[in-house]
């Protein structure tokens, strides 16, 4: 059988009272969809029980959040108990306030889940049978990313799907190149085809590509010609060792250090199963701003378009308006720590 999402409940349009659940066919979902709505309107907690009906429904989800509201996916305790939400919430003064507040929140929970039928052998299930990570690139309130590990760390795409890597490491070089202030345009920039050529033969010899290890090749590169041009036509000397010398500023920067550590960007491996358990990875860049989110999204988005390529193309068309049911997870109204100010460059 097709996995079904349940979203709530539908209702006709002309305003009958009559409601019947509502299941989302999950294979509806292979092309584009959006979710509009004014403010308040929802779609958050929409977007955020598809997310948990996914799960449900054994279907690996990986979800960009630009705003910090997926995290609260974490919050999916398996219990009703007041004590489970009650460290996630503003704190009182007084204790006993905030334990009214728990309370409240727990029965609030509880009392919604179970309108839609969902009681704790469900949420006890769910779990069980999935496995939530939060990643935020360049902050250890979740999980560091390597934002570079297409370069620095060679993958089996190299053998399985050879466009599709050097893609990846056509976006991770971009990135190297606009953290230095150069032109990260792999159809112009001349130092991004000489940083590829080298990145790119020596991961195919099965060596490392990272930036030290590029660094010497860079001034002196184990070939003679890029394309119909001797080395040195197509690069000065004294050019590349001014682009080695900012490599090199780059890599002694402490705050570089946090994008060169952490979980390897590899989304084959985030959509398996961990301990049998579906995962869903939430890549958070609530807490970077815009150049920065724009630099990490790019090289996030190379890598997973890869993937999405692959999904066939079904039109669906939407004939109910839905309400969606209450979130599993728990949702406190606010975040108990966001993760730190910091700044790209140092
Ligand atoms: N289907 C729903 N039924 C009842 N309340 C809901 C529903 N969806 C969201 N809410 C509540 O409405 C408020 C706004 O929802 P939210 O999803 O954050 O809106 P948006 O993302 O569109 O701004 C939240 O307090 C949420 O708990
Ligand atoms: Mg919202």
């Amino acid at each position: 059988m097709k996995p079904s999402l349940y979203l709530g409940v539908s209702r006709a349009m002309r305003g009958e009272a009559q409601a019947s659940p509502w299941h989302l066919p999950a294979h509806h979902l292979v092309t584009h969809g959006v979710v509009v709505g004014m403010t308040g309107s929802g779609k958050t907690g929409l977007v955020t029980v598809l997310v948990e009906e996914a799960l449900r429904a054994s279907i690996p989800v990986i979800a960009i959040d630009i705003k910090g509201d997926l995290p609260n996916l974490l919050l999916a305790f398996p219990n009703f108990e007041m004590e489970a939400v009650r460290p996630w919430i503003p704190q009182h003064e007084h204790a006993d306030e905030t334990d009214a507040d728990a309370l409240k929140l727990a029965a609030d929970r509880e009392a919604g889940l179970e309108a839609f039928g969902i009681g704790e052998p469900e949420i006890v299930h769910y779990a069980a049978r999935t496995h939530v990570r939060v990643i935020t690139p360049g902050a250890d309130a979740g999980e560091l990313l390597h934002v570079l590990s297409a370069l620095e760390r060679r993958s089996a795409r190299w053998t399985e799907d050879p466009d599709g890597a050097r893609a990846s490491l056509s976006a991770a070089i971009s990135l190297v190149l606009r953290l230095l202030g150069r032109d990260p345009d792999p159809a112009r920039s001349r130092e991004h085809v000489l940083l590829s050529v080298i990145a790119e033969q020596r991961l195919a010899n099965g060596q490392p590509a990272d930036l030290a290890a590029l660094m010497p090749e860079i001034v002196e590169p184990p070939f003679q010609s890029i394309g119909a041009l001797t080395v040195n036509d197509f690069m000065p000397k004294r050019a590349r060792k001014d682009l080695a010398s900012a490599v090199n500023n780059l890599l002694a920067s402490p705050t570089f250090a946090s994008w060169r550590q952490g979980a390897t960007l590899d989304v084959g491996a985030w959509m398996q199963p961990v301990n049998g358990r579906t995962p869903a990875t939430i890549i958070s860049v609530a807490h970077l701003d815009d150049d920065e989110r724009a630099l990490v999204l790019g090289v996030v988005l190379e890598e997973i378009s890869p993937g999405c390529a692959a999904c066939p193309t079904r039109n669906a068309s939407a004939r109910s308006s839905c309400s969606t049911r209450p979130m599993a997870s728990c949702r406190p109204t606010r975040p108990r720590r966001r993760p730190s100010d910091r700044s790209w460059r140092s």
